[in-house]
């Protein structure tokens, strides 16, 4: 594996002893997110949707009502108070390898009266993690922390011992489009640093001009980020982005199974053109999405990973197979779905309203389609909707039509009772 050291000129090849000192020491020199009380009141929290993690991760289930939580690598605490205050019903427990992240955390906790959530120092790469934790978390976040660490494969397979059988895990990594890479360049064209206040202005500058060149206003860029991001995230040593096939490759290999990612589902429903849309019925799920981040690298990703489970046949083997699964509509809130009337054979502008990925969708669809969405509700299979619709539709096609949200995690399928 290569690491990027950003403000070197070249890459560093590093052990895993060096790696992991100086991950340490930046991290202990410049806790992130926040050493002051922004720990606890800032709600800039855009860390996985929870509803979109609910219906990819556990469709059917009941949302965040209960259950254990756990926030991998959590900093000074900042996921760790926005999720407990959120889910009071939830048991959190967060951990990081920074004793100095954990005692902010804890500080702040005192402060803030939140008692649901529990910080302790461990490390993602003990191979004792689920002695230590426990083995039966619901869900696991670990957003932006998997950069940090040496060997990604083994913190994974050792998160997936914390899970439960039915749990879920999100993981958030920088992609291969993200900002701070495209700026990397020019850390060395201009030899910037964060040396002494007068480079970190200086820093800034040409930094808000790269976020330009990009067209991100510069209040909204990497320039304005707080100084423990510019020290972390743009001058300190991690790995360079990996692209959505090798977080697949690796959650496989950690023996987890890849569920979804959501802004690979966001550009894929960006989709207008759906002449060709039948050729792509033709792949899997990952391989779909490994060649949607390869035709558009995303800057981030948010991915949901599971244990191994049951997943509908949604590829070419068996189209029929799939008519036995039931199908759900999850994420989104169904009853809204406009009621259409037979014949069910006209094409209709509909916009649905999906508050889980913080968007509206509009479509045109098929009305016999509105109305197959509008009755998913996960109790009845896909030929039971289809005959009690009343539609003569080929199983091709109706296929083709559903995989479009399916593949996006707009509707799920939930196994054949
Ligand atoms: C960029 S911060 C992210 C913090 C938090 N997840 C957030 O998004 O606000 C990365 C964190 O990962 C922690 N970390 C790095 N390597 C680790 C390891 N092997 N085990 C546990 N935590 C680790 C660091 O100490 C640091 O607090």
């Amino acid at each position: 594996m290569t690491f990027f050291m950003n403000g070197s000129d070249s890459e560093s090849h590093l052990d895993f002893v060096s790696f992991s000192k100086a991950v340490k020491s930046q991290f202990e020199t410049c806790p992130f997110p926040f050493e002051d009380e922004k720990v606890l009141s800032d709600q800039s929290w855009k860390i996985v949707p929870p509803h979109w993690f609910n219906a990819v991760g556990r469709p059917g289930k009941p949302f965040y009502d209960r259950g254990r939580f756990l926030v991998a690598g959590c900093g000074t605490g900042n996921e760790a108070f926005n999720i407990a205050r959120a889910f009071p019903n939830l048991e959190v427990v967060a951990f990081d390898a920074s004793p100095r992240a954990i005692d902010i955390a804890l500080r702040w906790q005192k402060a803030s009266g939140i008692n649901n959530v529990h910080f302790l120092q461990e490390d993602l790469l003990n191979p004792n993690l689920a002695q230590s934790l426990g083995h039966n978390f619901d869900w696991i976040s670990c957003h932006e922390v998997l950069a940090y660490v040496y060997d990604p494969q083994a913190a994974l397979a050792h998160l997936a011992s914390c899970l439960s059988p039915e749990g879920c895990l999100y993981i958030g990594v920088k992609g291969t489009f993200h900002p701070t890479v495209r700026l990397a360049p020019a850390i060395s064209l201009f030899s910037l640093s964060m040396d002494s206040p007068e480079q970190v202005k200086r820093t800034r500058e040409v930094l808000c001009l790269c976020d330009n060149l990009m067209g991100i206003p510069i209040d909204k860029g990497i320039g304005a980020q707080p100084e423990s991001y510019l020290k972390n995230h743009v001058f300190g040593v991690h790995h360079d982005p990996f692209p959505l096939h090798t977080w697949i490759e690796i959650i496989h290999n950690a023996g987890l199974q890849y569920i979804n990612s959501l802004y690979t589902s966001m550009s894929f429903l960006q989709l207008q053109d759906n002449r060709f849309f039948d050729l792509l019925t033709e792949l899997d799920l990952p391989t779909l999405h490994s060649l949607i981040d390869h035709c558009n690298p995303s800057f981030f990703h948010m991915i949901v990973a599971s244990k191994p489970r049951m997943t509908p046949p949604f590829a070419p083997a068996d189209k029929k197979e799939f008519l036995r699964w039931r199908p759900l509509v999850d994420l989104w809130d169904r009853t809204k779905i406009p009621a259409v009337q037979p014949p069910y054979n006209q094409v209709l502008d509909v916009t649905f309203d999906i508050p889980g990925l913080y968007r509206q969708l509009p479509l045109k669809l098929s009305s016999y389609l509105i109305e197959f969405l509008r009755r998913s509700d996960g109790s009845r299979s896909v030929s039971q909707l289809v005959a009690e619709i009343g539609v003569d539709i080929k199983v091709e096609e109706l296929f083709t039509a559903l995989a479009r949200f399916y593949f996006t995690s707009l509707l799920n399928f939930l196994p054949p009772l």
